[in-house]
């Protein structure tokens, strides 16, 4: 459990995955600030009631107070939130991305960008002194943590730009509960985990089923 002493997150927004990332990280003992657009609405006191200790302020003073942040934010509302936090407020510190850009005006999801650029890419030129890794988001937010499915272990697959950074994730992995994750190299393999993602809402939409995850089998030893 979280005691002054410890390490602060910064988890910029409070939804679904927020919450899910904020307990993993909470049991871990790290100390949780949530980034809301709102302290007092009802789904930010829902969010730090879920997560022992949490608390809760605005993007820009949670995005100061973590040594690390991890951006639960939609597609379309990822450049704002990002705005709201302020780049320098993350200068220099490791930013999890696990979102995905989907386009939802269509009513089925689909990606709104690929192929030559990625969210996970936006989010590393939005925040050009951070270490971005691009994480969690080919799973869903209740496996993001503890990940066993009954037939086995899910895989996780990361990517960014600094070494060092995806280290830390992949310990953080390890904590969670995952084996070591899948390294697919700099920050644009977001172009390839994305549309990952895609594939996963898309087994959900046609089986109306939420609980699976990728493994990779047969990897290199
Ligand atoms: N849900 C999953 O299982 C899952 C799995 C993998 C990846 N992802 C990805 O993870 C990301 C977060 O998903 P989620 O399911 O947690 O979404 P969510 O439940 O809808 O939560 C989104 C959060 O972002 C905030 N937000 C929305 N628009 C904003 C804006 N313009 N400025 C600042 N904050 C804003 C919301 O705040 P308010 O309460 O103020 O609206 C809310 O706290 C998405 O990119 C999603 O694709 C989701």
């Amino acid at each position: 459990m979280s005691n002054a002493n410890n390490p602060t997150v910064a988890i910029l927004g409070n939804g679904v995955v927020g919450v899910a990332l904020a307990k993993g990280f909470s049991a871990q003992g790290y100390q949780v600030v949530f980034g809301t657009r709102d302290a007092n609405s009802a789904k930010t006191t829902e969010a730090m009631a879920a997560v022992p200790g949490a608390r809760a302020a605005t993007f820009a003073d949670a995005a100061r107070a973590g040594q690390l942040a991890v951006l639960a934010l939609p597609w379309t509302g990822l450049e704002a939130g990002i705005e709201a936090a302020g780049a320098d407020n993350l200068a220099g510190k490791l930013v999890i991305d696990p979102s995905n850009p989907l386009d939802f005006s269509t009513g089925a999801p689909t990606l709104a960008i690929g192929h030559t650029d990625s969210a996970g890419e936006l989010v590393q030129r939005l925040l050009p002194k951070a270490s971005v890794v691009k994480a969690f988001n080919t799973i869903t937010a209740s496996h993001m943590v503890n990940p066993t499915l009954v037939d086995g272990t899910p895989d996780m697959w990361i990517a960014g730009n600094d070494d060092a950074a995806k280290a830390q994730v992949a310990a953080l992995l390890r904590a969670f509960g995952w084996r070591a994750p899948i390294d697919m190299g700099d920050i644009t393999a977001s172009r390839l985990l994305e549309p990952l993602a895609m594939l996963w809402i898309s087994y959900g939409v046609r089986n109306n089923h939420w609980t699976h995850g990728f493994s990779l089998l047969g990897q290199k030893t």
